[in-house]
């Protein structure tokens, strides 16, 4: 089948006739990376931030279980470095997981004094266990109120920085480059209509791409857009076959997929089948406490054993009154679908949660672009491996997100009068194909996502899923989108495509990778990132 035209805009561009702004640094998502990149920038340049929805909407937001970190005296740098080595199955960063797990206490600590209520136990920060950590080090507030808590402070100290201007609501369609391949800004929209952002540099914040599967935790934002804006850009991606499903989602029928923090796991909540069986001891020594991947695999496994559509976490032993001060936003959502937790057990099964892979950043939030930055969710740093320890997500927006903000400032130096900016102008053939409905384009990729290129992968599923891909975008991608909705279709169907390649290319299993057809690791081949270089 013919490939879809390469296009490197989505828009037509005409720079010379579209309202402007300049800045010293861009800041592209308002979750806990970009939030703290741009308190960081601030110090020594202007600063904007721009986010497709609200300073609400974020994965960060939603976050519950908490943030890891060594934060007493019996825990160890070693030991969380090498608790997120061993969960990374071989392909972690060591030199990153150094950097990231011991700039944490200092950097939570900032977050304490900035006015963050974590939870606290006589004087110090409370901490719990979650898989696949040895000790207890994931720091909370308000129960499991933990992402919100954190974003609510940033967000104000971000509102309150005469330096930093916040653009809500406004959507980015791309970066711009200049013909020395540098990125100098982005297009995009907002309520007034399209506008351009100069930028002496950019920094990718835009979070995760959970919104690619019918089945997930993410928000609506979620949607993989700053993965394929970097990718039309030019940039090197990485490890794009690593998406991380999460073992425990809310599942009723009809309503929206809410995340059952891991936390509950980790204080004694067990997973019973359908037939009120515990099943994890049957699959792995560490039984509810097994990394995220293998309690996922085992749900499934025991889904289809028992014929069945989800399975049940037990938090019976936890007692009313406990539940609904630790957990208060889970305790909530039973009570709206009248699950009470002292009686009922809660229907649940995975769905996807992290993305592991992104745009290949480097030690200083650098990417291969020069003038362009990623941290968080978005960036591929290295850190996670092939898979994510529980709650290194938020640790790592953290610190990259102080690094990008600091990189990028000290390259901004040179102020917004240096930007090489020559005019654009990029117009897009007029397509006269059919019409289409996007909604059910995005619908309909979201299912095969998850049937194809979820959980367990096989050769056949991966192809089959490339080339119904391949099939949709020769009528999606040929067109001009005025909206928002139309440009995260044709974002989503770029990610995707990348995501079945790289799955495909992987001819192994590696942590949250799992090939039906491959099952074990193969280290002679696959110990490594699979590198995406646009154009090769
Ligand atoms: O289960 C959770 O609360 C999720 C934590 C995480 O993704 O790090």
């Amino acid at each position: 089948m013919a490939e879809p035209e390469f296009r490197r805009y989505l828009v037509n561009v005409e720079s010379t006739s579209t309202h402007q702004l300049f800045t010293d640094c861009l800041v592209i998502g308002a979750g806990i990376a970009g939030l703290r990149a741009a308190i960081e920038a601030a110090e020594h340049c202007n600063v904007i931030v721009v986010c497709k929805n609200s300073l609400q909407e974020s994965n960060t937001w939603q976050a519950q279980g908490g943030i890891a970190s060594v934060l007493d005296e019996t825990d160890t740098f070693e030991s969380h470095i090498a608790d997120t080595l061993s969960t990374g199955c071989g392909i972690s960063d060591r030199n990153i997981a150094e950097l990231v797990v011991r700039q944490g206490p200092q950097l939570i600590e900032q977050l304490l004094c900035w006015g963050t209520e974590f939870d606290m136990v006589d004087g110090c920060i409370a901490t719990t266990l979650e898989g696949g950590h040895s000790r207890a080090r994931v720091a909370h507030a308000h129960g499991d109120e933990t992402g919100r808590m954190i974003a609510e402070v940033l967000i104000k100290k971000v509102r309150e920085n005469p330096n930093i201007k916040i653009a809500e609501n406004f959507s980015v369609a791309d970066l711009l480059t200049n013909d020395e391949q540098e990125c100098i800004g982005i297009i995009g929209h907002d309520r007034r209509g399209p506008q351009i952002i100069w930028a002496v540099n950019t920094i990718l914040a835009t979070g995760g791409a959970g919104q690619l599967y019918r089945e997930t935790t993410n928000p609506a934002v979620a949607t993989g857009d700053g993965i394929a804006m970097a990718y039309r850009a030019g940039a090197v991606l990485q490890d794009l076959e690593f998406m991380q499903f999460h073992p425990t989602t809310l599942y009723i029928a009809g309503a929206s997929r809410a995340l059952i923090t891991e936390t509950l796991r980790g204080e004694g909540a067990v997973l019973l089948d359908s037939k009120g069986r515990r099943f994890m001891k049957d699959y792995h020594e560490s039984a509810e406490l097994a990394p995220r991947d293998i309690v996922s695999r085992a749900i499934l496994s025991q889904m289809l054993k028992t014929n069945s559509t989800h399975v049940y976490l037990d938090v019976r032993s936890f007692g009313k009154r406990h539940f609904a001060q630790r957990f208060p936003h889970i305790s909530e959502l039973c009570e709206s679908f009248d699950i009470d937790i002292t009686r009922d057990t809660i229907p649940v099964r995975p769905s996807a949660h992290y993305m592991i892979g992104g745009v290949k950043a480097d030690v200083s939030g650098k990417t291969s672009l020069e003038g362009l930055y990623a941290c968080g969710e978005v960036a591929a740093t290295g850190l996670h491996g092939a898979n994510r320890l529980g709650s290194n997500s938020l640790l790592e927006g953290l610190v990259f997100g102080k690094t990008a903000g600091q990189s990028a400032c000290q390259q901004a130096q040179t102020g917004i009068a240096h930007i090489k900016h020559p005019p654009i102008k990029y117009q897009i053939r007029h397509s006269d194909r059919t019409r289409l409905d996007a909604t059910d384009v995005r619908n309909s990729l979201r299912a095969l996502m998850w049937r194809n290129v979820g959980i367990t992968r096989k050769a056949r599923l991966l192809t089959e899923a490339q080339e119904i891909i391949r099939f949709w975008q020769r009528y999606v991608m040929d067109k001009i989108f005025d909206t928002p909705q139309g440009w995260e279709c044709q974002n989503m169907l770029t990610v995707s495509l990348l995501m079945a390649q790289a799955a495909e290319t992987r001819r192994e299993s590696r942590g949250v990778h799992f090939r039906s057809d491959f099952p074990d690791a193969d280290d002679d081949h696959f110990k490594k990132h699979i590198e995406i270089t646009p154009g090769k």
